[in-house]
Parts: structure tokens; sequence; C-alpha cells
């Protein structure tokens, strides 16, 4: 099976997902993939952490990933991505693709004979939200009941990622933005089967009784033409003291990262007593590990 989106997952997959990772984390037994298995890893886009967790699970798993940039093959003198993931399949036993489109992801799991996992694209950013509702279940101890307020830009992948997994396992979302970004529809469809979802541009109204405040960029990758007019629209949106004061007293604070201090999120609630990215982040590479083993024994 490909994990290309969020919703590519039953709760049960997630909640199977997580015991693995529960059973890592309590060192119960040595999990391993088949020998020398191979992740190749095909990034259109830059990370500082999502590529390094993909390398660091599967070399920890007993496997290797070979970084395949674009730039370098011959994708930039125009060879088919379909043609390729042909020939990259073949090789491999897992692909995880960062790229702009979504569209070419579809096409490249078509042309996959093995797992494709989307480590990000336009859309969706669904490896992201699995480990964050891993990490929200460890602070909380439970998923089902919490109220979830993603607040910023509210069409954001990691928003849609979040929203689509936080209904799937029963919390409640929130999404808090400006109403000239509206979040997309099918996806916000998708998820108000599985939970309540209101879209607000009120944070009053997001943040009441909510037990996370999350939030990212303001502007994403691929956006940054569009940089200036995008931070005045969401200025008011800022994750910053007085916004936080608006939920729970014991409310958790999240940002998938790359962060902009000063942006979506000041210093002195990132650095906070609330914040958990640092756990958030350190979660990510455990749970790619979780994934890759769910998976394997899928094929
Ligand atoms: N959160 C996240 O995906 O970070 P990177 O862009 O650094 O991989
Ligand atoms: N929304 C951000 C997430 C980065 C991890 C982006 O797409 O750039």
């Amino acid at each position: 099976m490909h994990f290309l989106s969020s919703d590519d997952l039953s709760r049960e997959g997630f909640e199977q997902i997580f015991k693995i990772a529960e059973e890592i984390e309590d060192e119960k037994e040595e999990l391993a993939l088949k020998p020398h298995s191979i992740l190749v890893l095909y990034f259109e886009k830059p990370s500082t952490r999502t590529r390094l967790a993909f390398e660091v699970a599967i070399s920890q798993l007993g496997g290797n990933a070979v970084y395949i940039d674009p730039n370098t093959t011959q994708r930039s003198r125009g060879e088919s991505l379909s043609d390729m993931i042909k020939m990259f399949s073949s090789y491999s036993d897992f692909i995880a693709a960062r790229l702009y489109k979504h569209s070419d992801l579809l096409e490249m799991a078509q042309d996959s004979s093995v797992p494709v996992i989307n480590a990000l694209t336009d859309s969706e950013h669904p490896t992201q939200a699995l480990s964050d509702m891993y990490t929200i279940r460890k602070y909380k101890n439970r998923i089902k009941g919490l109220k979830i307020a993603f607040v910023g830009d509210i069409a954001d992948n990691v928003a849609m990622s979040l929203m689509l997994t936080a209904a799937k396992l029963g919390a409640e979302f929130a999404l808090v933005g400006p109403k000239a970004v509206q979040p997309n529809a099918r996806l916000l469809n998708k998820a108000m089967e599985y939970s309540k979802v209101v879209v607000t541009d009120s944070v009053e109204e997001g943040l009441d009784e909510a037990d996370i405040v999350y939030t990212d960029t303001f502007v994403s990758m691929g956006q940054e033409a569009d940089a200036a007019k995008r931070k005045q629209l969401f200025a008011q949106y800022q994750v910053n003291s007085k916004l936080v004061s608006l939920a729970k007293p014991d409310a958790l604070v999240m940002h998938c990262l790359p962060a902009h201090r000063g942006e979506e999120i000041t210093t002195d609630v990132i650095d906070g007593q609330s914040s958990i990215v640092w756990a958030q982040a350190k979660n990510k590479m455990l749970l790619l590990k979780a994934l890759l083993l769910y998976l394997s024994e899928r094929q």
C-alpha cells in the first residue's frame, strides 16, 4: 500500500502504527526490515527534518537510504516521472517523495511496484500529522475528545493532514484563519465525516477550550513570490501569548518547523513552557520507523 494522503490509513491503521512506535520506544524487541532494504528519497524541495528522519530510520532498521535530487537526474532534461519511477521501484523497497504537485505523487504511485510515501506535497504532509498525533497522544494520554486548533494558513498542507488524521482519530478540529483563505473543500468534507470540524476567522471561537494550538509558516515552499502579501494577510493570526491565553490553561503549542520567529509564532511562545515542538520533531524519526515497518508487512 501507498501512504499518499492522511486519508489512506484507517483509524485501525493509525493505531497499529502507534503500537509499533510504542514497541520500539519500550525496546520490547529489536524490530528490523528485510536486510539491506532500500529507501529512495526523491525530494524536489528542501528538508531539514524529514530527510534526516527517513535516513536515520531506515538505517536503524537495517536498510539504506538513497537521496536523489531531481536536478541531478535526467528529470532536469525532461525524462518523465513515470519512466523514472518504474526504474526506481525496480531497485528499491520504498520510495518517499517530496514534490510540488500532489498530482505528480499520484502519478508516481501508479507506476511504482513498491510503497510510495508522501514526504510533503502542496496538498498534504501525512507523515508529519502521523507523528504529531502520536506526540499529542503521549502528552494528553488520549486523542478522542480533544480540541485541536490550527491557526494561520488554513489551506496549508500540514493543516490538511493534521485535520484529516485528528478527525479520523476522534478529535475536534478548528481551522482558524482569514476568510480570504479556505481549506481544500474535498479534504474538509472528508474530515467532517469523521468528527466535528469548524472553520472560523474568529480566534476567540477557534481557540475556545482548545487543548492544542498548532501553527505553520505563512509562506510555504513555492509561495515565495507572494510572501509580503501573505505575511500581511495572516498577521493577526500570529501565535503569541495573548492568542494562546484564549485556549485552555494547559493547552500545548505545536509547530511542524521550520519556524519563522516573529511571523507565525513569537519566540517567547515557541521557547515557552507550553511548547512541545522539540518532542514533536524528535518523534518524526520514531514514527517513520513504525510506518516503514507497517508498510513492509503490507507489500
Ligand atoms: N516539518 C518538516 O517537514 O520539516 P522539514 O521541511 O525540515 O523536513
Ligand atoms: N507548509 C510548509 C511545511 C514545511 C514543513 C511548506 O510546505 O513549506
